[in-house]
């Protein structure tokens, strides 16, 4: 349709991006893999691995067993901690063309203020995205992010002293990922990337073990698409104002637009780059022909434009329970 100038930039709260599609924490290896890549710049921007004050071996081999539509996989945070990090790999991965978005996790209040306070000033990074998945040494629990109260501490505390943009990946909390959300929103983050993976085992029947050193871990792939854009569509309409990433099950441009549809700004793509490490530019160009097919301007044109009926309520009769 003539006349109409398409572009696929998105704006997540003072983070421009030139698509709406980003590379996942973790799947954009240590940025040697993307060098020489052709159109990288082309991805909307790359989210580092989970990068801890100090650096942390990760589990035992195997990492990743191939389930039905996914993986199951554990790295147990492999990473060489925040100084090194900083001094090889981020140049590396900021050398690739793309904005590069820092995962930071910790298990303490203190570790989280101390490696935000590491990134303060770092022109080489475009946003923080805040790891919630861990534990929590200092209150005792099995997962640091999963309450919206202690959800909302950790980063109310990073988003006061970050100078760029913060992004809170939630665990993967079912029903209670609306009040994590509004918890943290109100703690004054940028915006929500939605959602960690859940938990998951494979096992081989015929040796009776566990496929990973680790024993457990975390399913990613297609087979969680629904579940993302379930917590996506939940969160969009709680919080319409609050820029939302969706990851989780991004494979295709159709797959993203489905993202957008149910409320997302932007994507990332996780399994499906480790693929095929140029998947996030293609996402990219399926979303654009969409957006032509339908004489669209703009990714924001289509966000939260699922056709829903009026009065629909969630939480109404129509729900099973
Ligand atoms: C091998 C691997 C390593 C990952 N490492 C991290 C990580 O360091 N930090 C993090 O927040 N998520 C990590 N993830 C999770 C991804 O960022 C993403 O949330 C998940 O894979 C779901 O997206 P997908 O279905 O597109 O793969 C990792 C995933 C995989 C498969």
């Amino acid at each position: 349709m003539a006349g109409v100038r398409r572009s696929l930039s998105v704006e997540l709260g003072g983070m421009t991006i030139a698509t709406p599609v980003m590379v996942a924490a973790g799947c954009a290896g240590t940025g040697r893999e993307w060098t020489g890549l052709v159109d990288v710049h082309k991805v909307g921007a790359v989210v580092s691995r989970t990068v801890t004050l100090v650096a942390r071996k990760g589990t035992p081999t195997p990492r990743v067993s191939e389930s039905p539509s996914g993986i199951v996989w554990e790295t147990g945070l492999q990473n060489p901690g925040i100084g090194s990090f900083l001094e090889e790999e981020l140049p590396r991965l900021v050398r690739a063309g793309a904005p590069v978005v820092v995962s930071i996790g910790g298990s303490t209040m203190e570790e989280f203020v101390r490696l935000t306070s590491t990134l303060q000033g770092r022109p080489d990074v475009s946003a923080i995205e805040i790891h919630l998945s861990g534990p929590d040494d200092e209150l005792g629990r099995e997962v640091l992010g999963d309450r919206a109260d202690r959800a909302a501490e950790v980063c109310g505390a990073v988003a006061r002293m970050s100078r760029v943009p913060v992004f809170a990946k939630l665990p993967s909390v079912g029903a209670g990922v609306v009040e994590v959300a509004t918890a943290v929103a109100r703690a004054g983050v940028t915006g929500l990337t939605l959602c960690s993976p859940p938990r998951a085992l494979a096992v081989d029947a015929a040796s009776l073990a566990p496929d990973l050193g680790s024993v457990t871990g975390w399913l990613s792939g297609p087979a969680l698409r629904p579940l993302t854009l379930r917590a996506v569509f939940d969160v969009a309409r709680a919080l319409p104002d609050l820029p939302v990433i969706a990851v989780g099950g991004v494979r295709t441009g159709e797959d993203a637009v489905e993202m957008l549809l149910a409320g997302a700004w932007a994507v990332q793509v996780g399994t499906a780059a480790l693929v095929d490490p140029i998947a996030p530019v293609e996402i990219a160009q399926g979303v654009a022909r969409y957006l032509k097919g339908k004489g669209l301007a703009s990714p924001n044109d289509i966000r939260g434009r699922l056709r829903v009926p009026d009065g629909f309520d969630p939480s109404g009769e129509g729900a099973h329970r």
